[in-house]
């Protein structure tokens, strides 16, 4: 199945039930809470399960010692019924062990991916200024690395809690038996946790280092796969190379100080429980030999100090992984509690087509950089782009915005979508603000074609319809048809079934341009924005898509932005901008004659023209 049938048939998969809870003021585990809820089933198993596990668990020493002591004063016959409830025993705590395993691995699996799914559909819903000040590298590492640290508190911290708990039911049971050898043979356990602490006081600080660095390391690998181009192209193989190199050395680093921490502490920790048994053997042979206590008894203990070490241990992994998940799980909430700035006012009206015009008010924008703790923060000036523009675009009439490089041009068309707000002044389309009207019916609305656009790594057909994945063959055809794409697509391998490299970088700019204006074309829209949409674009080609496109031109209102004189001859009228604002307007010819940064601003775009004027 390609990627882009999953889409469509992405409905099978149900959404998460639950989200997190949205109260910040709440612990981590609270504000989870309603996501573990809906993987009740399991959890409730696994935990009554889980019970049982442990009971049997401790059992099997203190069924021994009575074996022992048994058999010891006793016949044969009692020999085989003792070795029967052990192997009983032995399978009914292998079955609810088993059990118990996968129902609480269940519930932390499920966990994560209501996590990711619901980190990702809220990523698609934050607004564009979020992506520019947030590194992907940082977003990636969040879905990743901070979700799964929390499944491994939720698989493996009720085990450890069980654990606890059989360790407190084995100390009870001992000291029933023998409470001075009780004493004794758990003397060793405080060293294990004071080891065990140790351990973790110095390895704690490195694994944070380390997750850091990793993240890091994936921003570098990501910019040198996608970046691979212009890598190559300044011949900057061995500084990025070397960049890698050096982040992979950091992580090294970090790794071989987190062995040498673990290597000095584990032998001791591991040679603990070794000194209790022998402290055990020694005490408790005494004991046994002047008869206060049985063999089996003797044997219960050694078994009982061995199980004991596990929970010790485990106590401090515990401690350490939810120290962990919460720090994870307040990165992942800090993703999640991002408000998007651009949604639907409650009263939002749907937008069915343009009918009279398109204002631009007073508006005023410059893009910022707000706060976002923790995650690194790209550098914004922040100046305005655009200051107090007045335009207004009558339906089905086609407008060439020109204006120098950074003038501004594109942030106009993206204030118009709505990727951006205005901050002053407003945009009205047919009287009605956009901030009044449903993002979704805006967007399909309008149509945006960009210099560099993306194709996603599909056939060529399901590029075209990818705003209308249900479009016929013949639509696709027609669209393709519109945009001049036809010739060249018949000539690929499979036609319009040929599967384009990732981002469409099998095929040239022009085509790729090419294949974003028929993937707009099919959707229709009542309003047309060609953001340089054909400059990657042989001027013969162009003008036979210009041609094409006269007869939807007429009933679309269209925004042109353009430098090419070819470009602009196809606009009823042409905007001048300068300095955020609209400073001149009327037919290009006019303009050339009556403006002359106007003039220079055409002949520098198009030096065929310069020739002309010499
Ligand atoms: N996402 C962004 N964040 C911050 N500044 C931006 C962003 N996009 C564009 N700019 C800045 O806004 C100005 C206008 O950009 P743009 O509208 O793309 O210009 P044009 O399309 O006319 O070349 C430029 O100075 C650019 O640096
Ligand atoms: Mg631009």
């Amino acid at each position: 199945m390609t990627e882009s049938q999953e889409h469509q048939t992405s409905g099978n998969y149900p959404p998460p039930k639950n989200t997190i809870n949205p109260d910040t003021e709440l612990g981590w585990i609270r504000r989870l809470l309603p996501i573990t809820r809906s993987h009740r089933k399991p959890l409730v198993i696994g935990v009554c399960v889980g019970a049982i596990a442990l009971i049997l668990n401790v059992a099997v020493p203190a069924i021994a010692k009575e074996a022992i002591d048994s058999t010891i004063a006793g016949s044969r016959y009692d020999l085989t019924i003792w070795a029967l409830i052990l192997i009983v025993v032995g399978l009914a705590r292998f079955a609810t062990g088993a059990l118990y395993r996968i129902s609480l691995f269940r519930v932390a699996w499920g966990v994560e991916t209501d996590l990711r799914a619901l980190l990702y559909s809220h990523l698609t819903k934050l607004s564009f200024s979020y992506f520019d000040r947030t590194q992907s590298g940082q977003v990636i590492s969040r879905a990743n690395s901070d979700i799964r640290s929390i499944q491994v508190l939720l698989a493996f911290g009720p085990l450890i809690a069980m654990s606890i708990i059989s360790f407190i039911l084995a100390f009870c049971f001992m000291m029933t038996l023998h409470i001075p050898l009780t004493l004794v043979a758990l003397c060793t356990l405080p060293g294990v946790y004071f080891f065990g602490q140790k351990l973790r006081h110095s390895v704690f600080p490195l694994t944070w280092v380390s997750q850091a660095r990793l993240a890091e390391l994936a921003t570098i690998v990501d910019e040198n796969i996608n970046g691979t181009r212009v890598v190559k192209s300044f011949a900057a193989e061995k500084q990025q190379v070397g960049l890698l190199q050096k982040a992979a050395r950091h992580i090294e680093w970090v790794n071989v100080q987190t062995i040498k921490e673990r290597a000095k502490f584990n032998p001791i920790i591991e040679s603990l429980p070794r000194i209790g048994m022998a402290i055990v053997l020694l005490y408790g042979g005494i004991l046994a030999v002047d008869g206060e206590v049985s063999i089996g008894t003797l044997f219960a203990f050694n078994a009982y100090v061995i199980m004991l070490q596990a929970p010790f241990r485990m106590f401090g992994f515990l401690l350490l992984q939810t120290q962990r998940a919460s720090a994870s799980a307040s990165r992942i909430f800090e993703v999640l509690d991002e408000k998007p700035e651009i949604t639907d006012s409650s009263s939002a009206v749907t937008l069915i087509g343009v009918r009279n015009s398109i204002c631009f008010q007073g508006v005023s924008f410059s893009y910022k950089g707000s706060r976002s703790p923790g995650v690194q923060e790209k550098q914004h000036a922040k100046s305005e782009i655009i200051s107090n523009l007045d335009l207004s675009i009558s339906a089905g009439e086609t407008v060439a915005i020109v204006g120098m490089t950074g003038s501004g041009k594109s942030t106009i068309a993206r204030l118009l979508t709505r990727f951006y707000d205005t901050e002053t002044g407003s945009i009205l389309i047919d009287g009605i603000d956009i901030k009044e009207i449903q993002l979704h019916s805006l967007r399909q609305q309008i149509g945006i074609v960009f210099d560099e656009p993306f194709l996603f790594s599909t056939s060529v057909s399901e590029n075209i319809s990818y705003g209308k994945p249900d479009a016929s063959d013949a639509e696709i055809h027609e669209a393709a048809r519109k945009a001049q794409a036809l010739g060249f697509i018949s000539e690929l391998e499979d036609g319009f079934s040929t599967v384009v490299g990732e981002r469409g970088y099998t095929l040239s700019g022009g085509q790729r341009q090419r294949i974003a204006l028929a993937r707009c074309l099919l959707e229709k829209p009542s309003v047309l924005i060609l953001d340089d949409a054909t400059s990657a674009i042989d001027i013969g080609v162009e003008s036979l898509i210009h041609e094409s496109l006269k007869s939807s031109l007429e009933e679309t209102t269209t925004l042109l932005i353009a430098q090419r004189v070819s470009t602009i001859a196809l606009a009823d009228r042409v905007v001048f901008l300068e300095g955020g604002c609209i400073s001149d307007e009327g037919s290009h010819s006019s303009l050339l004659s009556r403006n002359p940064r106007y003039a220079s601003i055409i002949a520098e775009s198009n030096p065929e023209m310069m020739k002309e004027l010499n």
